[in-house]
């Protein structure tokens, strides 16, 4: 047992790791930030206080983005690149970070295209969300930019797939994969944790995906990285609920479950994992993708050429992006719906709903062929 341990009388009351307590607490009883930036200063000061865990308890529902600040990890493309555009339409500053420099110089031009109004910001950051020292200098960058010490809105958006076997993807591919799509929300929540506590209301929204409920995505394919990652997303969201309600009631906090969404991940997943940015597969991945389609039983895909399992590829991200159900604008929208009506669980598509409902109906089929083959024909999906 550490120190640290604090007097049980003030356990209900006590707030989160990083913010002082200038009533019940000699200084430095909880640990400060190491790094001095400005939220650090304000806490310092007294700005940022217990008091802040006292608000919010009959607080109505954050209605309202403009003038407020949000932060979006994977805002470079997608729906984080949507979140961005209507939060900024909406009069709300953005900070968001990328691994993408150039993507993200794309988000930030497509949200200026609408006339900003005067002296919002849109700022752009890159980092990577499985680094925790990206996170601090996304953090410390943004306190500087943004001149702020609190934030309104987190979106732990950034995730890519792949990985997903662990006989036929290296360990350091799977742990990619869990470290961005799960280490990612995880070390977001702890880094700007106490500039949401700052603020006098603020939200947590964290990107699972179905696969937070359901671990599969068809029956040729392993998923196994991804899926526990989003499993875990989904149940650190759903735990955090009361942690918030304990400790810091003027924050909430969602899971989004989104079904098929047409964006770039197919194409961004392989150019994150591979790090090397090319559109094209590599003669690793060109041997493991002619593997995957001969275990789904597409007619001679042993025998494809490596042109071929190129444009076969190819045409898979191409229809990821442009044959789903539902956009990356029409997504940003229902999430930005579910913050505002303040729900915990946002599923997003009709996919996504009627995934939800089989699963729950059938679990213990949840993983039989019939069940995938009767529910793929009933929303369309082609994946796998
Ligand atoms: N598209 C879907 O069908 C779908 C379904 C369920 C869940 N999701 C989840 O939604 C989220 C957004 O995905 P999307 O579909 O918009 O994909 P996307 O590829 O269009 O956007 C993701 C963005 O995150 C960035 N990124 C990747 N790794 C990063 C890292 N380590 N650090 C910082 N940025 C990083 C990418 O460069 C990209 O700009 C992801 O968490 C994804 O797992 C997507």
């Amino acid at each position: 047992m550490s120190h640290f341990t604090r007097p049980a009388r003030s356990i209900a009351r006590s707030p989160p790791a990083e913010i002082t307590d200038d009533e019940d607490a000699p200084h430095g009883f909880y640990p400060r930030m190491s790094r001095c930036y400005s939220f650090a200063r304000a806490a310092a000061s007294g700005a940022v206080t217990k008091k802040h865990t006292d608000k919010g308890r009959d607080r109505s529902p954050m209605k309202d983005f403009a003038g407020k600040i949000a932060v979006i990890t994977g805002g470079g493309t997608g729906m984080g690149r949507e979140l961005a555009r209507q939060l900024v339409a909406e009069g709300c500053n953005v900070a968001m970070c990328d691994v993408s420099e150039a993507a993200m110089a794309e988000t930030k031009r497509l949200c200026e295209a609408e006339k900003l109004p005067q002296g919002l910001r849109v700022t752009t950051h890159v980092a990577d969300v499985a680094i925790e020292d990206h996170l601090k200098r996304f953090r410390d960058e943004i306190a500087e930019q943004q001149q702020t010490d609190r934030i309104h809105l987190l979106f732990n958006n950034a995730g890519i797939g792949g990985g997903g076997s662990l006989f036929t993807n290296t360990r350091e591919q799977w742990e990619r994969t869990f470290n961005i799509c799960w280490g990612g929300v995880y070390l977001g929540v702890r880094t700007f944790l106490p500039m949401l506590v700052a603020a006098d209301e603020a939200h947590i929204v964290n990107t699972a995906s179905v696969n937070g409920f359901w671990a599969s995505i068809g029956m040729g394919q392993a998923h196994t990285a991804y899926s526990a990652a989003k499993f875990a997303v989904k149940g650190f969201t759903e735990a955090l609920i009361n942690d918030l309600r304990l400790h810091a009631p003027h924050v909430k906090c969602s899971v989004v479950m989104p079904g098929h969404i047409g964006t770039s991940i197919v194409a961004n997943s392989r150019k994150v994992q591979s790090g090397d940015g090319s559109e094209r597969l590599n003669a690793d991945e060109v041997a493991l993708t002619r593997k995957r389609m001969a275990a789904a039983g597409v007619p001679d895909a042993d025998k494809m050429s490596d042109e071929d399992i190129q444009a076969a590829f190819a045409e898979r991200a191409r229809s990821f992006l442009e044959d789903a159900p539902t956009t990356a604008a029409q997504a940003a929208k229902i999430i930005l719906d579910g913050v505002k009506a303040e729900r915990w669980r946002i599923l997003v598509g009709e996919d996504a709903k009627r995934l939800d409902e089989r699963v729950r109906a059938t679990p213990e089929q949840a993983y039989d062929r019939a069940f995938y083959e009767s529910f793929t024909q009933e929303v369309g999906w082609r994946l796998g």
